[in-house]
């Protein structure tokens, strides 16, 4: 296995309290694989992508608990020098916002071939030569012109391709992105994500896709993994979620989003709002918001039930889920 986080625990000490923002999150991800995680704003997405990289602000966020295994390593016990080293070559995270994470006053030529001359210690005329290449692998039309253009001279979606033309600048084993085409429009997001789709079967490396939105990431992922108030509710393969969902949270999403074949159904929301993370709901933490709640629901917390070989979900009651109960 590429990537095996265990039982991650973040916490963060704000003025307000101890906010628990991952409680027990576990996820893998293999080579060629794609693992997509969804969940709404707050629900400890980031935080977990942010632990796993090390990059995580401590403080203010503290890890409490758990294993990050790489390649069989955990992460959480390497020193400096040799975390940074797994960072550098094993490991790259793409943004939402390519705008602010590019420097502005360089050229895209030379930021990316910063990276060949810092770590691969490329001459100035070797890195251009391989940041053309880049450009030309993240399908930038004109790479050869264009290297010595500024970020603010691309459209957001070649931005968002010359961040992740940075991030594979040194041929990671693993990919981290989060929420890569949030802010590009509709037609650029599936460009985007086909082209991660493509770069992640060339490179057969592992990626992980942080999302909200469930359209977005049907044909690209292999597994899903939902959160909820920092912790996996349901984890599944794509289809098999999309065609029955074993957790009320996730057909709740599900049946918010417009699907092809549904037209004229009504779209549903999720009544309520997540939870205050200094204080989680006791039991199910989403038994306010669910409608399949019951007196078990609200002290018994549920571990995440073995729904077959391949799927979990942390509901008591996932075989009613299952079978289409709580619409
Ligand atoms: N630097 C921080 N200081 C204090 N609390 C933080 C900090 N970063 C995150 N948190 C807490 O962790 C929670 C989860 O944050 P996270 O960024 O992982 O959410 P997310 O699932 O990525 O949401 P979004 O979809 O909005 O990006 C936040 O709601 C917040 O309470
Ligand atoms: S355990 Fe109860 S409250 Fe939680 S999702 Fe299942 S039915 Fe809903
Ligand atoms: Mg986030």
């Amino acid at each position: 296995m590429l990537l095996d986080v265990r039982d991650l625990h973040v916490e963060f000490h704000t003025r307000d309290g101890v906010a628990h923002a991952v409680n027990g999150v576990g996820y893998a991800v293999d080579a060629g694989q794609t693992l997509a995680v969804l969940g709404e704003s707050g629900s400890g997405k980031s935080v977990t992508a942010q632990a796993v990289m090390g990059i995580l602000d401590t403080p203010p966020g503290r890890i409490t608990r758990g294993r990050i295994l790489f390649r069989g390593r955990d992460l959480l016990t390497l020193k400096g020098e040799e975390r940074r080293r797994i960072r550098g070559a094993g490991m790259a995270m793409i943004f939402q916002d390519a705008l602010s994470a590019l420097n502005p006053v360089m050229t895209v030529g030379d930021q990316l071939g910063e990276m060949f001359v810092v770590h691969r210690g490329a001459s100035r005329r070797d890195a251009r030569a391989r940041a053309v290449e880049l450009m030309e692998r993240v399908r930038i039309p004109a790479a050869a012109q264009r290297v010595r253009d500024y970020p603010h001279q691309f459209s957001g979606g070649m931005r968002q391709r010359i961040m992740i033309a940075m991030a594979l600048a040194l041929e990671p084993a693993l990919i981290i992105a989060d929420e890569p085409t949030t802010a590009l429009d509709v037609t650029v997001q599936a460009q985007v994500m086909d082209l991660l789709a493509d770069l992640r079967r060339e490179y057969r490396m592992g990626l992980i896709l942080i999302t909200h939105d469930l359209g977005v990431v049907a044909d690209v992922a292999d597994r899903i993994a939902v959160m909820y108030a920092g912790r996996i509710v349901e984890t599944a393969p794509v289809h098999d979620l999309y065609k029955a969902p074993a957790h009320p949270y996730t057909r709740g999403l599900l049946d918010s989003i417009p699907r092809l074949g549904h037209k004229g159904r009504q779209l549903y929301a999720i009544k309520g709002l997540p939870p205050n993370l200094t204080h989680i709901p006791p039991g199910c933490s989403f038994h306010p918001r669910c409608p399949l709640a019951r007196d078990v629901c609200r002290t018994e917390e549920p571990p995440l039930y073995e729904v077959s070989g391949e799927r979990g979900s942390a509901c008591h009651f996932w075989r009613e889920c299952l079978d289409g109960l709580g619409h």
